[in-house]
């Protein structure tokens, strides 16, 4: 695409005669923001980049892999990776509150990118993946926050840093052409929204390490099934939480007592409305009995069919 080329040449040349031989920073999260723009950085200014990755525990299964695949094996960048699971699951101890459990999230991930920071020595610009409509909705505060959406790509503004934000003229679908025309791979480009806190929210209630397994785990094989029954393109967001509570089944001749897992699956067009997905029976048939089956500590699993509003797509 003709125009898509010429946005990609000039805004490496920009960034390139902005940068001099200066040295660049970036939080990548795996989203399709963050990873376009640290790799169009990246094509500008090559080994003056360095991307920190923070797996704080909290994402989906196989995610920090592909991640550390894609951008430091195939596109060759510098990237730190900085394993906090445990910091974060001592942080989220005993707390119980979604709103403070972003809060929690949101501001150890600042801090542990801080201090990676200060361990990299001094950089002059920081690198992130603001789009245009991110600079429209938070010049609008007339909207009431429903939920505190706390992006991990949001970093605070006294980091003594210049920005760099190659994306803040583009739409999510322009940015999505450019991801693809870089050649990123399509996981990262069709990637489903995924809220910066995580499974930290889709672990109702307290987030402890067994609870993370199951959620985890039962969301691996979601979105396996879905993609092998060819809905995933049309289905805007697809998950699993697990409520905080346990109830009674059967397991051969023995009783059981052990977790419920729920699935959400919606479609959308930007996550302000949304409703719930028509799943053919025989595919969700299909999830619950593999998830009942390999995810230990699950003998039930229930499906939200409601829409937003009046419920929210996140439970949390
Ligand atoms: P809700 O649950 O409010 O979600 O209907 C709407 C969309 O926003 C995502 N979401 C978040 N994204 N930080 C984020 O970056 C958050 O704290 C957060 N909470 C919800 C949600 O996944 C959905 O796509």
């Amino acid at each position: 695409n003709w125009s898509m080329e010429t946005f990609i040449d000039d805004t490496v040349r920009e960034i390139r005669e902005r940068v001099g031989d200066k040295k660049v920073l970036c939080a990548l999260s795996g989203g399709v923001d963050s990873s376009v723009a640290a790799v169009l950085i990246h094509k500008a200014v090559g080994e003056q980049l360095t991307c920190v990755f923070v797996d704080h525990g909290l994402l989906r299964k196989g995610e920090a892999e592909s991640v550390m695949r894609t951008f430091a094996d195939h596109f060759h960048m510098n990237v730190v990776k900085v394993d906090a699971r445990e910091r974060f699951l001592q942080k989220l101890k005993g707390v119980t509150d979604p709103e403070q459990k972003r809060k929690i999230i949101g501001n150890e991930f600042i801090r542990v990118f801080e201090e990676e920071s200060d361990k990299l020595g001094e950089h002059h610009f920081l690198g992130q993946g603001t789009l245009y409509t991110d600079i429209i909705e938070s010049g609008t505060a007339t909207a009431q926050t429903i939920k505190s959406h706390h992006n991990v790509g949001g970093l605070p503004e006294d980091m003594r840093m210049e920005l760099i934000e190659p994306l803040n003229t583009l739409f999510k679908d322009e940015v999505r052409k450019v991801g693809e025309e870089l050649g990123l791979p399509k996981e990262i480009v069709w990637r489903q929204p995924f809220p910066g806190p995580g499974l930290g929210i889709r672990v109702i209630g307290e987030v402890t390490e067994e609870k993370l397994t199951i959620v985890r785990e039962s969301d691996a094989i979601l979105r396996e099934e879905i993609q092998r029954a060819g809905l995933d393109r049309e289905i805007w967001q697809y998950f699993t939480t697990l409520p905080d509570f346990r109830s009674v089944g059967v397991m051969g001749d023995a009783r059981t007592y052990a977790y419920t897992v729920g699935i959400r699956a919606v479609t959308s067009v930007d996550g302000m409305t949304a409703d719930w997905a028509r799943i053919p029976y025989d595919v969700l048939e299909r999830i619950a009995n593999r998830i009942v089956n390999e995810v230990d500590g699950v003998n039930r699993v229930v499906y939200d069919i409601t829409s937003k509003p009046p419920a929210t797509i996140e439970w949390e």
